[in-house]
């Protein structure tokens, strides 16, 4: 059946942005996992790292089975390529150099009809044979017929820019699904397509025994097809083992148990800053409490480097009222799991404890009085924390009303900032 596993991804951008760390996630064969997150979050990126067109900054990739993509710009090609070039470009790797292989004999031939280059050309023949070219054209028969109405022996030729948006996607995922690879990753492959073929690919999706990653901005293609979530969110990534109609409550307590988290840290770290204010009055009296203030200084420093301790991963919340169940395995155990590090900053300013606290406290309060309201409840996060993906949430949430009151546009207001803590750093990695 196969598999794919990330380990601690983390890809920085030529402009040496991060845009991510800490993914990991598996592929499992057979399951359909969706990859979510805000536009430009870096699913195309991830996506591109796990099917190896792009190296990895840090981590690892670890697979077992033939693994084909298909590319978000799939659509909108507009590039010159035939049928033919499209439906090679998504083949396994030996087809493709055995075709290429063939189109170089071919040409050869045309301008030295030679014994040396028929040859050549019988070889390639024979190569494009073994590497189940045959087979391939016999495929991409039903594809296209399938796609376009069209055998492959008229259809092959034709201009890709020819085809509408709908119908470059219906080609490259009828091939996909119908050929040998045990693992698809999909970019987008929803966009283009209209109902009746969203409704296609909700049940090829469902029928599929291939281990699907599917980036998808559809709540509905989510909800019909997902059997687990992993979100992008906060250059961090987090997987929700249920599907999408349990992936709301699943969130809502995942920031509980974060704002849980941080409130026990900010107040021991309160105590530990109180500590060293009493032994630093001490030791400018007497030389015997340098030592322990010292100390004292150091467990902060390292407290503040360690941050708040990550969420385990818990059991999701039963499924919302209003949102449908994926049905392939239904909403499995529905479990969360947290990736090394998850939707906080990589790093963030201590303030003060108690501001901190009570801040978190709104936050949570927020979070559960609306349940379904998901822009209303960002993660709780310290000042100077990356700012909530708020808008793509709200986008995936559900209809729910009233509003909740608060800053304008329903967060809960950050704590204000200590000017004692603003020195103090620390790494948050809950
Ligand atoms: N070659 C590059 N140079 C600079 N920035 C890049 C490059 N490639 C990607 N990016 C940036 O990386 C970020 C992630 O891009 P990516 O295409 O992976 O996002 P995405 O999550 O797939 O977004 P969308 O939902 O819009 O498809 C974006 O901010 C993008 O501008
Ligand atoms: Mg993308």
């Amino acid at each position: 059946m196969g598999y794919l596993e990330a380990g601690a991804l983390a890809h920085t951008l030529a402009d040496g942005r991060e845009l991510f760390r800490d993914v990991s996630f598996r592929l499992p064969g057979g399951e359909t996992v969706a990859l979510i997150g805000d536009n430009g979050a870096g699913k195309t990126t991830l996506l591109r790292i796990l099917s190896g067109a792009l190296p990895a900054g840090q981590g690892t990739v670890r697979s077992q089975g033939a693994v084909a993509v298909m590319p978000q710009f799939i659509g909108s090609l507009r590039d010159g390529r035939t049928v033919r070039d499209l439906l090679l470009s998504v083949a396994p790797p030996r087809q493709r150099a055995a075709a290429a292989a063939v189109d170089a004999a071919e040409l050869a031939l045309m301008d030295h009809d030679d014994e040396p280059a028929q040859l050549r050309y019988a070889e390639a023949l024979t190569a494009w044979g073994e590497a189940g070219g045959y087979e391939a054209e016999v495929l991409w028969d039903t594809v296209t017929v399938a796609a376009l109405g069209l055998p492959f022996s008229t259809a092959q030729f034709r201009d890709v820019s020819t085809l509408s948006g709908g119908e470059q996607k219906r080609l490259v995922l009828e091939a996909l699904l119908r050929g040998t690879a045990d693992l698809l990753l999909l970019d987008e492959p929803d966009n283009y397509l209209d109902v009746p073929g969203k409704r296609w690919l909700e049940e090829q999706l469902r029928r599929t025994r291939k281990g699907v990653l599917l980036v998808t901005h559809d709540r509905e293609v989510l909800s019909r097809t997902a059997t687990q979530v992993v979100t992008l969110e906060g250059g961090s990534a987090w997987t929700h083992g249920g599907g999408f109609a349990t992936w709301h409550a699943a969130r809502e307590a995942r920031w509980e148990r974060i704002a849980e988290l941080r409130r026990r840290w900010s107040e021991k770290h309160e105590q530990l800053e109180d500590l060293v204010r009493t032994l630093r009055r001490q030791a400018s009296i007497s030389d015997e409490m340098a030592s322990r203030y010292h100390a004292a200084q150091t467990r902060l420093a390292r407290f503040e480097a360690e941050g708040p301790r990550r969420p385990r991963p818990a059991r999701s919340a039963s499924p919302p009222p209003c949102a449908a169940a994926a049905p392939r395995s239904g909403p499995s155990p529905a479990g969360t799991s947290n990736s090394p590090a998850s939707c906080a900053p990589s790093t963030w300013r201590s303030s003060s404890a108690t501001a901190s606290a009570s801040w978190a406290r709104t936050a949570r309060a927020r979070a559960t009085s609306c349940a379904c309201w998901t822009r209303a409840a960002p993660t709780p996060r310290p000042p100077s924390a990356t700012p909530a993906p708020a808008a793509w949430a709200h986008a995936y949430g559900r209809a729910c009303s009233p509003r909740p009151t608060g800053t304008p546009n329903g967060r809960a207001a950050p704590p204000p900032t200590s000017s004692a803590a603003a020195t103090a750093t620390g790494r948050a990695s809950t």
